[in-house]
Protein backbone atom coordinates (compact mmCIF):
# COMPACT_ATOMS: atom_id res chain seq x y z
CA UNK A 1 0.00 0.00 0.00
CA UNK A 2 1.62 3.49 -1.03
CA UNK A 3 0.69 6.85 1.18
CA UNK A 4 -0.84 9.25 -0.92
CA UNK A 5 -1.58 13.12 -0.40
CA UNK A 6 -1.93 14.74 2.95
CA UNK A 7 -5.41 15.51 3.28
CA UNK A 8 -5.43 16.96 7.35
CA UNK A 9 -3.74 17.93 9.74
CA UNK A 10 -4.72 17.96 13.16
CA UNK A 11 -3.52 18.71 16.75
CA UNK A 12 -2.09 15.07 17.17
CA UNK A 13 -2.57 13.29 13.45
CA UNK A 14 -2.08 13.78 9.93
CA UNK A 15 -4.76 12.13 7.47
CA UNK A 16 -3.33 11.23 4.30
CA UNK A 17 -5.35 9.36 1.15
CA UNK A 18 -3.98 5.80 0.23
CA UNK A 19 -3.90 3.99 -3.13
CA UNK A 20 -6.91 1.85 -1.95
CA UNK A 21 -10.31 3.63 -2.53
CA UNK A 22 -12.00 4.47 1.42
CA UNK A 23 -8.55 3.66 3.10
CA UNK A 24 -6.83 6.26 5.22
CA UNK A 25 -3.10 6.40 6.47
CA UNK A 26 -2.93 7.94 9.52
CA UNK A 27 0.25 9.33 11.33
CA UNK A 28 0.26 10.44 14.79
CA UNK A 29 2.50 13.39 15.92
CA UNK A 30 4.24 13.96 18.81
CA UNK A 31 2.35 17.24 19.97
CA UNK A 32 0.67 17.25 22.94
CA UNK A 33 -2.02 20.47 23.46
CA UNK A 34 -4.44 21.31 26.07
CA UNK A 35 -7.30 23.95 26.46
CA UNK A 36 -7.86 23.74 22.94
CA UNK A 37 -4.68 24.48 21.85
CA UNK A 38 -3.56 27.38 24.49
CA UNK A 39 -1.26 25.01 26.30
CA UNK A 40 0.85 23.54 23.73
CA UNK A 41 4.42 21.13 23.61
CA UNK A 42 6.45 18.46 21.86
CA UNK A 43 6.57 15.48 23.82
CA UNK A 44 9.27 12.54 21.81
CA UNK A 45 7.64 9.35 21.99
CA UNK A 46 3.97 10.20 22.21
CA UNK A 47 2.56 9.51 19.08
CA UNK A 48 4.14 6.12 19.19
CA UNK A 49 2.24 5.67 22.59
CA UNK A 50 -0.81 6.91 21.27
CA UNK A 51 -0.95 4.44 18.27
CA UNK A 52 -0.02 1.26 20.13
CA UNK A 53 -2.28 2.31 23.18
CA UNK A 54 -5.22 3.15 20.32
CA UNK A 55 -4.44 -0.02 17.94
CA UNK A 56 -4.36 -1.85 21.05
CA UNK A 57 -7.93 -1.06 22.28
CA UNK A 58 -9.50 -0.74 18.77
CA UNK A 59 -8.34 -4.89 18.45
CA UNK A 60 -10.17 -5.57 21.46
CA UNK A 61 -13.24 -3.62 20.85
CA UNK A 62 -13.28 -5.39 17.18
CA UNK A 63 -13.03 -8.36 19.03
CA UNK A 64 -15.94 -7.51 21.13
CA UNK A 65 -18.58 -6.78 17.98
CA UNK A 66 -17.75 -2.65 18.43
CA UNK A 67 -17.35 -1.68 14.85
CA UNK A 68 -15.21 1.24 14.09
CA UNK A 69 -12.78 2.18 11.23
CA UNK A 70 -9.70 0.60 12.38
CA UNK A 71 -7.88 -1.49 9.68
CA UNK A 72 -4.89 -2.35 11.36
CA UNK A 73 -1.47 -0.99 12.73
CA UNK A 74 1.51 -0.23 10.08
CA UNK A 75 4.07 1.10 12.17
CA UNK A 76 5.03 2.34 15.76
CA UNK A 77 3.72 6.14 14.66
CA UNK A 78 1.30 5.12 11.79
CA UNK A 79 -1.93 2.75 11.15
CA UNK A 80 -4.62 2.61 8.45
CA UNK A 81 -8.24 3.48 8.73
CA UNK A 82 -11.33 2.93 6.88
CA UNK A 83 -12.37 6.52 5.82
CA UNK A 84 -15.34 8.07 7.11
CA UNK A 85 -16.88 11.36 7.55
CA UNK A 86 -16.85 12.50 11.03
CA UNK A 87 -20.10 12.90 12.74
CA UNK A 88 -19.19 16.71 14.70
CA UNK A 89 -20.02 15.37 18.21
CA UNK A 90 -18.14 14.77 20.87
CA UNK A 91 -19.35 11.59 22.60
CA UNK A 92 -18.53 12.01 26.45
CA UNK A 93 -18.62 9.03 28.60
CA UNK A 94 -18.53 9.06 32.77
CA UNK A 95 -18.00 6.72 35.58
CA UNK A 96 -16.71 8.68 38.08
CA UNK A 97 -16.88 13.04 38.53
CA UNK A 98 -13.79 15.07 37.21
CA UNK A 99 -13.01 17.85 34.94
CA UNK A 100 -15.39 19.76 33.15
CA UNK A 101 -18.01 18.00 35.03
CA UNK A 102 -16.67 18.66 38.77
CA UNK A 103 -16.07 22.26 37.61
CA UNK A 104 -19.56 23.04 36.28
CA UNK A 105 -21.78 21.38 38.71
CA UNK A 106 -19.61 22.08 41.71
CA UNK A 107 -18.89 18.62 42.16
CA UNK A 108 -16.61 16.44 43.86
CA UNK A 109 -13.67 14.48 41.47
CA UNK A 110 -13.31 11.41 42.45
CA UNK A 111 -17.38 10.59 43.43
CA UNK A 112 -18.34 7.41 41.75
CA UNK A 113 -21.30 8.18 39.23
CA UNK A 114 -24.64 5.99 40.53
CA UNK A 115 -24.53 4.73 36.64
CA UNK A 116 -22.51 6.00 33.65
CA UNK A 117 -23.62 9.42 31.93
CA UNK A 118 -23.36 10.58 28.30
CA UNK A 119 -23.05 13.72 27.22
CA UNK A 120 -22.59 15.44 23.92
CA UNK A 121 -19.94 18.54 23.04
CA UNK A 122 -20.31 19.80 19.77
CA UNK A 123 -17.17 19.85 17.55
CA UNK A 124 -16.21 22.88 16.89
CA UNK A 125 -12.77 24.56 17.96
CA UNK A 126 -13.99 28.76 17.20
CA UNK A 127 -16.87 27.65 19.62
CA UNK A 128 -14.75 25.86 22.64
CA UNK A 129 -16.28 22.63 21.75
CA UNK A 130 -19.75 23.48 23.94
CA UNK A 131 -21.78 21.12 25.92
CA UNK A 132 -25.06 20.09 23.81
CA UNK A 133 -28.42 18.52 24.05
CA UNK A 134 -29.51 15.92 21.73
CA UNK A 135 -32.15 18.01 20.67
CA UNK A 136 -29.59 20.78 19.86
CA UNK A 137 -28.30 17.99 17.41
CA UNK A 138 -31.52 16.96 16.02
CA UNK A 139 -31.99 21.03 15.05
CA UNK A 140 -28.62 21.56 13.93
CA UNK A 141 -29.02 18.80 11.97
CA UNK A 142 -25.45 16.97 13.18
CA UNK A 143 -27.12 13.32 13.41
CA UNK A 144 -30.81 12.25 13.19
CA UNK A 145 -32.48 10.98 16.45
CA UNK A 146 -31.90 7.34 15.82
CA UNK A 147 -28.51 7.83 15.09
CA UNK A 148 -28.26 9.79 18.56
CA UNK A 149 -29.66 6.75 19.69
CA UNK A 150 -27.20 4.30 18.72
CA UNK A 151 -24.12 6.88 19.57
CA UNK A 152 -25.55 6.50 23.09
CA UNK A 153 -25.99 3.01 23.14
CA UNK A 154 -22.25 2.71 21.11
CA UNK A 155 -20.56 4.64 23.74
CA UNK A 156 -22.54 2.75 26.95
CA UNK A 157 -21.28 -1.18 25.18
CA UNK A 158 -17.68 1.23 24.50
CA UNK A 159 -17.93 1.90 28.26
CA UNK A 160 -19.00 -1.54 29.53
CA UNK A 161 -16.05 -3.21 27.03
CA UNK A 162 -12.92 -0.73 28.36
CA UNK A 163 -14.31 -0.44 31.98
CA UNK A 164 -13.38 -4.66 31.83
CA UNK A 165 -9.91 -4.42 30.35
CA UNK A 166 -8.69 -1.32 32.37
CA UNK A 167 -9.80 -3.16 35.70
CA UNK A 168 -8.27 -6.27 34.46
CA UNK A 169 -4.86 -4.22 35.11
CA UNK A 170 -5.49 -1.94 38.03
CA UNK A 171 -6.81 1.30 36.41
CA UNK A 172 -9.84 2.68 36.66
CA UNK A 173 -11.52 4.16 33.57
CA UNK A 174 -13.13 7.44 34.73
CA UNK A 175 -14.06 9.20 31.42
CA UNK A 176 -13.26 9.17 27.77
CA UNK A 177 -14.60 11.08 24.23
CA UNK A 178 -14.89 8.98 21.02
CA UNK A 179 -16.20 10.00 17.80
CA UNK A 180 -17.77 8.14 15.41
CA UNK A 181 -18.13 9.04 11.73
CA UNK A 182 -20.62 7.84 8.36
CA UNK A 183 -18.90 5.42 5.93
CA UNK A 184 -20.08 5.39 2.46
CA UNK A 185 -23.36 2.95 3.52
CA UNK A 186 -24.24 5.16 5.83
CA UNK A 187 -22.98 3.10 8.59
CA UNK A 188 -22.10 4.64 11.96
CA UNK A 189 -18.39 3.35 12.97
CA UNK A 190 -16.70 3.96 15.74
CA UNK A 191 -13.58 6.13 14.67
CA UNK A 192 -10.56 8.37 16.31
CA UNK A 193 -8.98 7.04 18.69
CA UNK A 194 -8.70 6.23 22.12
CA UNK A 195 -5.99 7.12 24.35
CA UNK A 196 -4.72 8.31 27.41
CA UNK A 197 -5.11 12.17 25.44
CA UNK A 198 -8.76 10.70 25.62
CA UNK A 199 -9.65 9.19 28.24
CA UNK A 200 -9.40 9.95 31.98
CA UNK A 201 -7.64 6.55 33.69
CA UNK A 202 -6.71 6.56 37.49
CA UNK A 203 -4.42 3.48 38.97
CA UNK A 204 -7.50 1.63 41.26
CA UNK A 205 -5.02 1.24 44.38
CA UNK A 206 -3.06 4.93 44.42
CA UNK A 207 -5.81 6.71 42.66
CA UNK A 208 -2.25 7.75 40.25
CA UNK A 209 -3.59 10.27 37.46
CA UNK A 210 -1.94 8.16 34.07
CA UNK A 211 -3.34 10.10 31.39
CA UNK A 212 -3.71 13.86 29.89
CA UNK A 213 -4.07 15.67 33.26
CA UNK A 214 -0.46 15.14 34.06
CA UNK A 215 0.11 17.64 31.15
CA UNK A 216 -2.94 19.89 31.50
CA UNK A 217 -2.21 19.96 35.36
CA UNK A 218 1.55 19.56 35.31
CA UNK A 219 1.84 17.06 37.50
CA UNK A 220 5.11 14.84 35.96
CA UNK A 221 6.47 13.30 33.19
CA UNK A 222 3.69 12.00 30.55
CA UNK A 223 5.62 9.32 28.31
CA UNK A 224 6.43 7.84 31.92
CA UNK A 225 1.85 7.98 32.51
CA UNK A 226 1.50 6.52 28.90
CA UNK A 227 3.92 4.18 28.97
CA UNK A 228 2.72 2.17 32.74
CA UNK A 229 -0.91 2.22 30.03
CA UNK A 230 0.54 0.98 27.54
CA UNK A 231 2.60 -1.85 29.33
CA UNK A 232 -0.67 -2.93 31.76
CA UNK A 233 -2.18 -3.52 28.29
CA UNK A 234 0.22 -5.98 27.32
CA UNK A 235 1.68 -3.52 24.83
CA UNK A 236 5.61 -3.34 23.81
CA UNK A 237 7.20 0.55 23.84
CA UNK A 238 10.36 0.20 21.89
O1 LIG B 1 -12.78 18.05 30.07
P1 LIG B 1 -13.83 17.02 30.31
O2 LIG B 1 -13.95 16.62 31.75
O3 LIG B 1 -15.16 17.39 29.70
O4 LIG B 1 -13.34 15.71 29.52
C1 LIG B 1 -14.03 14.48 29.60
C2 LIG B 1 -13.20 13.42 28.90
O5 LIG B 1 -13.15 13.64 27.50
C3 LIG B 1 -11.73 13.37 29.35
O6 LIG B 1 -11.29 12.02 29.38
C4 LIG B 1 -10.99 14.15 28.27
O7 LIG B 1 -9.66 13.70 28.14
C5 LIG B 1 -11.82 13.83 27.04
N1 LIG B 1 -11.84 14.93 26.07
C6 LIG B 1 -11.17 14.80 24.86
N2 LIG B 1 -11.20 15.81 23.94
C7 LIG B 1 -11.90 16.94 24.17
C8 LIG B 1 -12.59 17.10 25.38
C9 LIG B 1 -12.55 16.06 26.33
O8 LIG B 1 -10.53 13.77 24.61
N3 LIG B 1 -11.93 17.89 23.23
Amino acid sequence: MEKGQLLYEGKAKRLYATDEQDILWVEYKDSATAFNGEKKEEIAGKGTLNNKITSLLFERLQEAGIASHFVKQLSDHEQLVRQVAIIPVEVVTRNVVAGSMAKRLGLEEGTVLKRPIVEFYYKDDALGDPIITEDHIEIMELALPEEVTQLRENALKVNEVLIGFFKEVGVDLVDFKIEFGRDGNGQILLADEISPDTCRLWDTETKQKLDKDVFRRNLGNLTEAYELILAKLGGQHS
